[in-house]
Order: C-alpha cells, then sequence, then structure tokens
C-alpha cells in the first residue's frame, strides 16, 4: 500500500515541511532557508511549494498532511495552568489568549486554509501527531536499530517535557512521561535568559561558555549546591521536581523570578552592559553538570525499563552534545543514534513518519549497507551547475570551471593548506540546525588564527566557541578519544592525549579571550579549552565530494581534518541557494567560494559594488 505523506511543523519555533513516501524520507527542509528569517515560524509554505513542485505532486496525491503535535491538549494545557496559578496568571494568560485563539485552537481550519493556496482542499486529510511522539518517531524510525529505548527530551510539547519509551519493527511503546512545569529544557533554557542568551535559540550557547567555569573552584561548588537545593530535585528514577518559586513561565511572560534568583547566586542577570565575568562562567558550568546528571539518569532509567542496548535521541535537549558525549562514552548503551534535527523542526519528519509507521502499519524496510535512513541529513534542495552558472552570469563574475572531482577537490585542499577561507556549496541543503559539508564554511584546523579570523571576519562576532572539526571517518580515532561515527556533529568528545598542550598555570584567572587563543593541540581552531571538540565524521558513502576534499588535504599535510561552520553570518539562516552564497561571499571577508564545480576568487571580484551585498547584520 502505497503511502504519500507531508508533515508539518510550525507555529512555534522553526517551522518545516517533509516529505515520506512509503516511509522513505524524500524531503526535509526548514522553512527560515527559504524565508531567510531565522527561526522562522510561520506556515512553511514555501518549504511546502517547493517539495510539491520538486516531486510534480499535487496536493490531492498526499495520503496524508500531518501536523507534529496536538493543538487542542496543548490549549487545555494552557487553561490549566492558568486556573492552577489564577489570579497571579491573568496577565501572561490574558497576553498569550489572542494568539493562541487566532492561531493554535484554530490551527485545523488554518492548516487546511494555507494548504488550499496549493490546490482543492476537499480530499485533505488532516491528522495530528503529539509532539513527543514526533520526536520519538524522528528518533526511532530513521535510526540503523530494529529496536530500541527512546529518550525525548525538550522544554514542553503539550504537557510533555520529556518521554522514555521503547521502540520496536514499525512500533512505539511510551513507558515513562515528565510533565510540565518540570521540565530539564525549561531549566536549561531559564539558566540561558539568566546568563544573557535568547531562551530557544542560545542554549548552545551556554553549552559553549561552561567550559570556561573553573571545575575545582569553592565557586563552582557552590552553584551546583544551590541550584540542587532550591532549584531542582533530582529523582534517581529520572524524572525531577522544578521549585516553582523560582520560576516564572507558568504565570509570568518571564523565565525566572529574577530578583529572586539574582539573591541566590550574589550575581546579577548578565545584560549587555555587563560583561562576562568568570561568575557566568562557573554558573555555565554548573547548570551543565547538573544538566549531565539528570539526562544520565533518565539514560538509566531508559535502559532499565527497556533493557535495550540501543538508545535514539530527539527534543531539544539532544542537541547538548555535551551531554550526548557523556552518555556515550559511559557505556551504558552499546549503540546510540541521535536525530540530527532535534529540534522542533524535526516534528515534520517525525510526524510524517509516526502516521506512516503507527497510523498506517507502515512495514519498516532498512537497507543494512546505509548508517541510517536520514541520508547524511542532505534531504533539501540543491542546484545544478547549469542553475549556479546563471546566478554567477548574472552577476557577471570571473570563475573558473573544474570538470574533475579531483582537481577542484585537490585545489581546494590547497587553498585550505595556504591559510584561505573557503565557503563549499554542494548538492542538497543539509536539514537541522548544522551545516555538515554541503552548505560549510572551511578552513585549516591546524592554524591557531584561524578561529579568530573565521569569527571576526566571517561571522562578525567575537565567538567565545571554537569550531567543529569535520574529520575522515577512517581518521576519527586519530584525533579524538571516540571510536563510532558522529556524523551529525551532536557529539562533544575529548582530543586525543598525543595531540594535547598543557594548560599554563593561573589560567582560569585570565581574561576570556586570552584563553579562547590559548593553543590547546594540533588542530586549535577546533579544541576548545577543555580539551573537547564537537565533531562531525565524514564518510565516503554519504558525501563524496566533501571526504574528498578532506583526504586531499590530508594528502597535502597529513591532517584528515579541517574546520567547518555554517554557510551564513550572525543572525542569519544558513544559505540555500547559490546567489544566497554568493551574497554572503560578497559580504564577508571569505577568500575563495566552491559552488558546484566553479571557483571565484575574491581578488577577481574587485570593482564588483559590495554594497549591493550588504544587509543588516542580527543580534545573536
Ligand atoms: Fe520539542
Amino acid at each position: 500500500m502505497s503511502k504519500i505523506i507531508l508533515g508539518i511543523s510550525a507555529y512555534y519555533h522553526d517551522s518545516s515541511a517533509a516529505l515520506i513516501i512509503d516511509g522513505e524520507i524524500i524531503e526535509a527542509v526548514h522553512e527560515e532557508r527559504f524565508t531567510r528569517i531565522k527561526h522562522d515560524h510561520s506556515f512553511p509554505k514555501r518549504s511546502v511549494g517547493y517539495i510539491l513542485d520538486k516531486s510534480s505532486l499535487k496536493l490531492s496525491d498526499i495520503d496524508a498532511v500531518v501536523f507534529y503535535e496536538k493543538p487542542y491538549l496543548k490549549f487545555e494545557r494552557l487553561l490549566e495552568t492558568y486556573h492552577e496559578f489564577a489570579p497571579k496568571g491573568f496577565q501572561s494568560f490574558s497576553s498569550a489568549m489572542p494568539v493562541w485563539l487566532k492561531e493554535k485552537v484554530f490551527m485545523t481550519g488554518n492548516i487546511k486554509k494555507e494548504l488550499e493556496g496549493f490546490g482543492h482542499s476537499e480530499k485533505i486529510r488532516l491528522y495530528f501527531s503529539e509532539h513527543h511522539l514526533s520526536h520519538a518517531a524522528s528518533a526511532f524510525f530513521p535510526s540503523p536499530f530494529d529496536e530500541a529505548a527512546i529518550l525525548t527530551i525538550d522544554g514542553v510539547g503539550e504537557r510533555a517535557t520529556s518521554l522514555i519509551g521503547f521502540g520496536k519493527g514499525n512500533s512505539i511503546e511510551v513507558l515513562r512521561e515528565l510533565n510540565f512545569p518540570h521540565s530539564v529544557g525549561l531549566l536549561y533554557s531559564a539558566f540561558t535568559y539568566f546568563c544573557g542568551f535568547k531562551v530557544n535559540s542560545g542554549e548552545y550557547k551556554l553549552m559553549g561558555l561552561a567550559p570556561y567555569g573553573d571545575p575545582d573552584s569553592e565557586r563552582t561548588k557552590n552553584y551546583e549546591k544551590l541550584i540542587r537545593e532550591f532549584l531542582v530535585e533530582i529523582k534517581e528514577d529520572g524524572s525531577i521536581l522544578l521549585n516553582m518559586d523560582y520560576f516564572d513561565y507558568t504565570t509570568g511572560l518571564k523565565m525566572i523570578h529574577e530578583a529572586k534568583w539574582e539573591k541566590l547566586f550574589g550575581l546579577k542577570i548578565k545584560s549587555d552592559k555587563v560583561e562576562y565575568s568568570q561568575q557566568y562562567m562557573d554558573l555555565s558550568l554548573s547548570i551543565q553538570r547538573v544538566t549531565e546528571e539528570i539526562v544520565m539518569n533518565m539514560a538509566r532509567q531508559a535502559k532499565e525499563l527497556t533493557g535495550s542496548d540501543n538508545l535514539v535521541l530527539a527534543g531539544g535537549v539532544a542537541l547538548n552534545s555535551v551531554a550526548n558525549g557523556k552518555i556515550l562514552s559511559s557505556g551504558l548503551f552499546k549503540k546510540m543514534w541521535i536525530q540530527p534535527a532535534s529540534g522542533d523542526a524535526g516534528g515534520s519528519v517525525g510526524a510524517a513518519l509516526a502516521q506512516y509507521y503507527i497510523g498506517f502499519s507502515g512495514e519498516r524496510k532498512f537497507d543494512p549497507s546505509e548508517p541510517d535512513s536520514m541520508k547524511g541529513a542532505f534531504l533539501g534542495p540543491e542546484y545544478s551547475d547549469d542553475q549556479i552558472i546563471l546566478t554567477l552570469k548574472r552577476y557577471g563574475v570571473k570563475y573558473r570551471k573544474y570538470d574533475s572531482l579531483e582537481e577542484l577537490a585537490s585545489f581546494t585542499a590547497r587553498l585550505l593548506n595556504e591559510g584561505n577561507i573557503i565557503g563549499w556549496f554542494q548538492g542538497r541543503m543539509e536539514y537541522g540546525p548544522r551545516a555538515l559539508g554541503n552548505r560549510s564554511i572551511l578552513g585549516d584546523a591546524r592554524r591557531a588564527d584561524m578561529q579568530k579570523r573565521m569569527n571576526l571576519k566571517i561571522k562578525y562576532r567575537e565567538g567565545f566557541r571554537p569550531f567543529a572539526p569535520s574529520v575522515l571517518e577512517e581518521d576519527i580515532q586519530d584525533f579524538f578519544e571516540i571510536d563510532v561515527p558522529s556524523p551529525y556533529m551532536l557529539f562533544v568528545i575529548p582530543v586525543t592525549k598525543k595531540r594535547r598542550n598543557s594548560i599554563p598555570e593561573g589560567y582560569f584567572k585570565r581574561e576570556l579571550y586570552e584563553r579562547l587563543y590559548h593553543e590547546r593541540s594540533d588542530i586549535p581552531a577546533v579544541t576548545h579549552i577543555d580539551y573537547s571538540a564537537r565533531i562531525q565524521s565524514v564518510s565516503k558513502k554519504t558525501n563524496l565530494k566533501y571526504w574528498t576534499v578532506i583526504n586531499e588535504f590530508k594528502k597535502l599535510t597529513g591532517y584528515g581534518v579541517i574546520v567547518n561552520t555554517s554557510f551564513n553570518v550572525r543572525g542569519e539562516p544558513i544559505v540555500a541557494t547559490p546567489s544566497d552564497a554568493f551574497s554572503c561571499f560578497m559580504r564577508t571577508e571569505m577568500d575563495y567560494l566552491v559552488m558546484g564545480s566553479y571557483l571565484l576568487d575574491k581578488k577577481d571580484m574587485i570593482g564588483l559594488d559590495r554594497a549591493l551585498f550588504n544587509t543588516e547584520f542580527g543580534s545573536d
């Protein structure tokens, strides 16, 4: 029985759409990449339009449109929260209500109306998955396992904030749920907010700040003690209880009761006027440690309840690659797989897969020669050389064409070895928040100045995080303490001891950026201060072009590893089209741009009015 299913995630954060045909993931794309609005949460019109066009499908060909959560359950949760906390909650309730009434409660009608734009609507069969079931389905069904323990953790869905389940064949059994307001995701977001980052998008920055915390200081230990004593009760069974006296997200419009937090930690909430002092770094480390403990408890509980040797993860907290690395190194499970689009954007794939396997009892087939069913997360639009050349001709720029991949890759590797920063635009766009070698900016990981140059001249930020390495899958153990692939940049793992340089005395007393630029290993641009790295292993099978560049770089230098950062500047989504890529190339100090078979040298762009490509940069 053939089934064509369209999955939709929208109206909260990071909208996306996905097409699943008979269980195979054909397309998956974030709306922000088309609209150029970062974290765009509107109905994914452009994504749906792209999917239908690309697959030559009409809306009437679709057997099911599946939304990633149940709006009515979410609405009920909001109502109950209001009653529980009334009258204190009236302000947030009354502010939230008009939005809910307009967008969420009448969502069925809204979605149908949006879909009508693509054709006749009578045949639309609209289904609703549940938020955590969508996450669970996105974690289990594309994984390489026939059976696995499932753990999903995020801020909140309808009611659940995390779920433990068991996946086998085409079924998912829900074993445990933790419910709102007790949420690991919201606890972490509360610290994200207190430390001056944006909730829902700045969490990875908090994670990046944590290694600058002094692990042995009395202050760090004290912060950790205060968190456990006053904010969260951690239970052995993997559940938690938050002390709601300190949190404001149920009743107010803020995450936390700021005055109470400031008093508790003896620290002002971080604002733009305040520098990142050691206190914030120690606090980041404390909450990271607490989060790791909770996540480990949940993983242990999942192991106990399922007895499985395999674990799959999804939900926003599964993007905490440091915690993932800890579960992996604990050896609790023999194998682990994490959905690359673990945030809510992954809900479109998950909802569609849940409908196919659970709703339609689809048979689960898996090709054992493939690492998983995500196709390396290369599930978005691609542009042929013919399309790329149209863009280049439009700007009338000089370019060089390479007909053989070997030649293109070996020249690119030579340029990298010479210290150039290169935009690399190839094949299908990535699904999920990370660029994995198709919309990436590349550099030489051995160069101590690479991190600073990329931050200041490309990303226009003084980031305190080093960049991530892309390493040949075959060479992963030569550089990092890991013996399994990490294709989606979702494990933070230490650099091997033989590559490390020692930390000088009095290190934690130095300024943040002085510490950042201390050379910690022979691949300093990708080694964090605690010797860890957020690694991506590159396989010949899923990305031959990218693998060949790194391999050519290895032939030249002996290093099968390079720097990979997403192809965008701060505040912008990752580039989608050749025009986006060219424009980003022109607005930054990238030295070369490789698109398809074409290579562009910035030196040849003299005379082109760079002001044409200027836009306002965002704030994060
Ligand atoms: Fe979620």
